[in-house]
């Protein structure tokens, strides 16, 4: 059983309490940080959490808690971080670490030169459907992973400072990125170095001076290739959607807006239907239990079991590290409309890894490029040759194959 302080009592801090206070959990929040007395008594009320406070500082020293988790906008996640590790405190931060890559260096170097256990809560990792994927991949079921694409879109988020780049570090790369390219990690494997990076974002929609648009290309040094597709003025709810594709297989995931729950309602009840929903009228996708399917409960629970058996969970301020760079070498690219190196001043995975060589052969002298059944009841096959490079097709009756 864990007792928590929760710094900060908006959007995300709900998801959390939510999450750690449900269905028979025994672990509770103890305290909590708002800017305003009015949003923390909120909270408390809502959750029965004993204590609030306006001060940062207290909470985070609340002798009841063994862990603080970190749920305030972006430009605060250092400062709580720095209070954290003066009160020798176990720290959960949302995502993205920092606002930047220097931010997140600063922040994993505090934090492992206090020995302090700290957990990155990047939720979408630990989705049912993300979980259950990446443990496919590691058995290798989809053989080599080769290309990943995630996609995270909604139509903006919900609080001011979020829209004003400086407090937030970004635009919707930032805010987004930081889950796509996690995601991709996952799959093509955290110990492959994410060596550079291509992207595009643009301001198309929204009075702002960050991007509300972008696509960005990571490249590996095992040749994977991750792409992120991010928006905040995609219209019709919150796309979540992941793709796979791996040598010998792959895999869709839909997130959020096609879960198998389809419903309609004539707009009667003024019903919540789901997270960033645009609308409660018509033909409508709600999801089913929100905080499971968005990872939350996995995600807290990998973190309390490691803090109480002493081990990393699946996620640590390393991970963060490493997104705030890469996403750090994705503005640089926008910039300068060149792929851009992702500088890793901390690199802890695999070096000199080199391309998987995946050819195949079909006998002695030959390649095997592609064998296909034809609908006409032939088998073609591709094949080249090894010594000269010729290229050649094969055709047989299906039935000697
Ligand atoms: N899926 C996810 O993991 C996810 C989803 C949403 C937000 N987040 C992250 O959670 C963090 C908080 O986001 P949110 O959506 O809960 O924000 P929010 O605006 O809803 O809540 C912010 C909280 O921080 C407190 N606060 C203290 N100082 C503040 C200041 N100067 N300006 C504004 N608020 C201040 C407020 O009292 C409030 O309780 C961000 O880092 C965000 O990226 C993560």
């Amino acid at each position: 059983m864990a007792q928590l302080a929760l710094l900060g009592a908006g959007f995300i801090a709900r998801f959390y309490a939510d999450s750690i206070q449900s269905l028979r959990s025994k672990d509770r929040i103890c305290t909590v940080y708002a800017r305003r007395a009015e949003s923390a008594e909120k909270l408390v009320r809502d959750y029965g959490v004993p204590r609030y406070s306006t001060s940062i500082e207290d909470v985070v020293n609340d002798p009841e808690a063994d862990a603080v988790i970190i749920a305030l906008p972006n430009h605060l996640h250092e400062a709580a971080v720095e209070a954290c590790v003066r009160a020798k405190k176990a720290v959960l931060c949302t995502k993205p670490l920092g606002r930047n890559a220097a931010e997140a260096l600063r922040m994993l170097r505090a934090v492992e030169n206090a020995g302090i256990f700290h957990g990155y809560l990047e939720d979408l990792l630990y989705t049912p459907k993300t979980r259950k994927a990446i443990s496919d991949v590691a058995s290798g079921a989809l053989g080599k992973i080769l290309w990943t694409r995630s996609r995270e879109a909604h139509p903006g988020p919900h609080s001011d400072w979020f829209w004003d780049k400086e407090t937030a570090g970004g635009g919707a790369i930032i805010d987004l990125a930081c889950h796509c390219i996690e995601i991709g990690r996952g799959y093509i494997g955290k110990d492959i170095r994410p060596l550079e990076v291509m992207c595009w974002a643009d301001t198309l929609v929204k009075p702002i001076d960050a991007e509300d648009n972008a696509i960005g290309l990571v490249r590996f040094e095992n040749g994977a290739v991750s792409q992120f597709e991010v928006s905040w003025t995609f219209r019709g709810g919150l796309d979540l959607r992941d793709e796979v594709m791996g040598s010998a297989g792959t895999v869709w995931i839909n997130n959020f807006l096609r879960t198998g729950f389809e419903m309609y309602s004539s707009g009667e009840g003024n019903t919540y239907v789901a997270e960033k929903a645009e609308s409660n009228e018509g033909w409508l996708f709600p999801v089913g239990d929100e905080v499971h399917e968005l990872g939350y409960r996995h995600m807290f629970t990998d973190m309390f079991d490691s803090m109480e058996r002493g081990t990393e969970p699946g996620e640590t301020f390393y991970d963060g590290y490493i997104v705030n760079a890469v996403m750090d070498a994705a503005y640089q690219s926008v910039r300068s409309k060149k792929w851009e190196p992702v500088v890793l001043d901390v690199w802890r995975g695999k070096t000199s890894v080199e391309k998987d060589n995946l050819f195949r052969d079909y006998d002695e002298h030959h390649y095997l490029i592609k064998e296909e059944l034809t609908h006409y009841g032939t088998v073609k096959v591709i094949l080249k040759n090894k010594l000269t490079g010729d290229i050649v097709e094969q055709e047989k009756p299906a039935d000697d194959r």
